[in-house]
């Protein structure tokens, strides 16, 4: 299902609204509802255009890799995921991994790269530190749901190093002026790291 970004909108966020019902999204993902962090990846597909290549650690069931395919119809999506009983849509070049797998490095490089997978806070800055290099310039690394480091922020995940994570990424990536990082966005569930654009070329290695 590769109709393009506005077919994405649609289907996305008019949809589930439709008449006023709430019915579910046409992309299964709770990117869309209950999180809300559709409007902030259309910024940022619009940003990259529709060409752009995305990583997505966290398949599940490959319902926003299909949003992912929408968002990007001319671009790439490749998804990573441990269990080997995630769902990867037609298309999706799927990779069987663990988040902190070493050799995730050979991937890319990517436009867009998404941690979804396990929201644990010392194996999310362990895929930070492999794959924030694999990002290009002028691309973007996005950590999900860092809320489930707090204790109210989901019962079932607490785990305060995921705060700990998230917490370290301006001082990692906004200390020197000229970082390769220019911009460390948080909002509800988001961390969102913006990788220069005429930061270097360390993809090209
Ligand atoms: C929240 S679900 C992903 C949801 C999906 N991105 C979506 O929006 O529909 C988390 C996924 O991460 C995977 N996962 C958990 N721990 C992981 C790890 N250490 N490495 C890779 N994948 C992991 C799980 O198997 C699960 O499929």
């Amino acid at each position: 299902m590769r109709d393009g970004f506005w077919y994405a909108v649609r289907m996305a966020y008019l949809y589930p609204y439709t008449a006023g019902v709430q019915v579910p999204s046409f992309f299964e993902t709770d990117k869309i509802e209950p999180h809300g962090y559709f409007p902030e990846y259309l910024k940022i597909a619009a940003d990259i255009g529709p060409s752009g290549k995305v990583c997505e650690i966290g398949a599940y069931y490959g319902e926003s890799l299909r949003m992912w395919q929408a968002l990007f119809p001319l671009g790439e999506v490749t998804g990573v995921d441990c269990n080997p009983d995630a769902v990867f849509p037609d298309g999706v070049i799927r990779v069987i991994k663990s988040q902190d797998d070493p050799s995730l490095v050979e991937l890319g490089p990517f436009d867009l790269i998404v941690d979804d997978a396990s929201h644990e806070g010392v194996l999310t800055d362990k895929t930070f530190s492999l794959m924030w290099r694999r990002v290009k310039p002028g691309g973007y690394y996005v950590i999900e749901d860092w809320y489930t480091g707090l204790v109210n922020g989901s019962a079932t995940q607490y785990d305060p190093e995921m705060l700990v994570t998230v917490e370290s990424l301006p001082h990692r990536l906004l200390s020197a002026r000229n970082a390769e990082c220019d911009s460390v966005t948080f909002r509800y569930g988001l961390a969102i790291a913006h990788k220069r654009r005429g930061a270097a070329l360390e993809w090209k290695r």
